[in-house]
């Protein structure tokens, strides 16, 4: 089986780490995000995945070059000259998501995280005998999501509302799909959107299907979301492999430590801590609900909670940064600083206090 994941757009809402990286190479709990795709998708026997892209395609494939060998699955660019939306690079990709076959292919909207239940997906797509399946979860704030109004014994979408003004419905797209190769003969080669143009009319044609996704499900292209997304994510972990988390009387709750990061004595972690690695913690320090990306030093007695720090920053000795606060790559927090809803540019030293939610260029 084949798989496109749909990776343009700048990433803007996850600035300041997407001015180091292209977004769906963010780490999430200690791994870009679209290595838990690709393994995902692996892992269901997908053979070749074919990255739609409009922005530093070098980049990407510079980096996921090493992972092809590794998760020996085949990783290819499929690049636009000018962004084509949701639906269009699946026309643009056409030649090789068909490729001679008439088997479905998934679609995967890349700053999307879930237990993937891909499996559960396609014996439900082969079940019913449409033309495509998306996986639907439900929020409390369906507004900024495609809704999704669906017959619940059956399955059957009877509409596809993307970014409703007014409430239609509180299941949402997931950004994950199964498609018939009929669903490329409905898309042009130009700026379409998938969610607007390409579900209403299969939807009208009674073909399109919603599964309720089992598990969790969150969209981490936002900083709030993110942190968000990372509880979800490692309440999961506990359930399925629980071995993979940190243990020991200084931990607390559901926390990831990288096997190459070091801790101090004395330090209180958790809950909800990704620590990534190479990092070192030392000792007295206190960290909750945040990521601290790989390479990162953060000194004695400092105190972070709901918060990300990027990639080889360091945060000085009993600085304390929250509510939000997000420090890009290489960002240096001095002895002492109170960071409170921080946003920081990369390379910056922060040398006094923010007491207010700010943004450092
Ligand atoms: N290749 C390519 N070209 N990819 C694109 C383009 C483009 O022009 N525009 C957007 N994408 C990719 C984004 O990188 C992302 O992976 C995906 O398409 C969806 O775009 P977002 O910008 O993240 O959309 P959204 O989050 O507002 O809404 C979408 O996701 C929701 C779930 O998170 C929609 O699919 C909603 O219906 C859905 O509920
Ligand atoms: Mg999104």
């Amino acid at each position: 089986m084949k798989a496109l994941i749909l990776v343009g757009g700048f990433g803007t809402r996850l600035r300041p780490l997407t001015l180091s990286v292209p977004k769906p190479l963010v780490d999430f709990a200690n791994k870009p995000m679209i290595l838990h795709q690709i393994e995902a998708l692996k892992d269901v026997g997908v053979t070749e995945v074919i990255l739609a892209i409009n922005y530093q395609p070098e980049v990407m494939i510079n980096f996921l070059k090493d992972f092809e060998s590794k998760l020996d699955i085949k990783i290819t660019c499929s690049r636009e000259t000018e962004p084509l939306g949701t639906a269009g690079p699946l026309a643009l990709a056409r030649d090789k998501l068909i490729d001679g076959s008439s088997e479905p292919f998934f679609v995967l909207n890349s700053d999307v995280i879930s237990e993937y239940p891909l499996l559960e997906l396609i014996q439900f797509h082969k079940s019913h005998g449409g033309e495509a399946t998306i996986m639907v979860t439900k929020v409390d704030e369906p507004s900024k999501y495609g809704v999704v109004i669906m017959d619940e014994e059956t399955g059957k979408v009877e509409r596809f509302v993307e970014k409703p003004k007014i409430f239609v419905g509180n299941k949402i797209n997931a950004g994950i799909y199964l498609l018939n190769p009929s669903v490329l003969d409905r898309i042009e080669l130009k700026p379409t959107s998938i969610e607007k143009e390409i579900f209403p009319e299969i939807a009208a044609d009674q073909k399109l299907y919603a599964m309720v996704l089992p598990g969790f499900w969150m969209d981490i292209g936002q900083p709030k979301d993110y942190i968000t997304g990372l509880r979800l994510y490692l309440d999961s972990l506990r359930k399925k492999s629980a071995d993979k988390l940190a243990v020991g009387a200084h931990i607390e709750g559901n926390v990831l430590v990288h096997e190459s990061a070091a801790i101090g004595e004395g330090c209180l972690i958790g809950p909800d801590v990704a620590i990534g690695p190479g990092s070192v913690v030392e000792s007295g320090v206190r960290l909750s609900r945040c990521t601290v990306m790989q390479g990162v030093r953060i000194k004695r007695h400092a105190c972070i909670s709901s918060s990300i720090i990027g990639w080889h920053s360091t945060v000085g000795k009993w600085a304390r940064i929250e509510d939000m606060s997000i420090l890009g790559e290489d960002v240096h927090v001095c002895d002492e600083v109170y960071c409170n809803g921080v946003v920081v540019l990369p390379h910056k030293e922060i040398k006094s206090s923010i007491l207010k939610p700010e943004i450092v260029m």
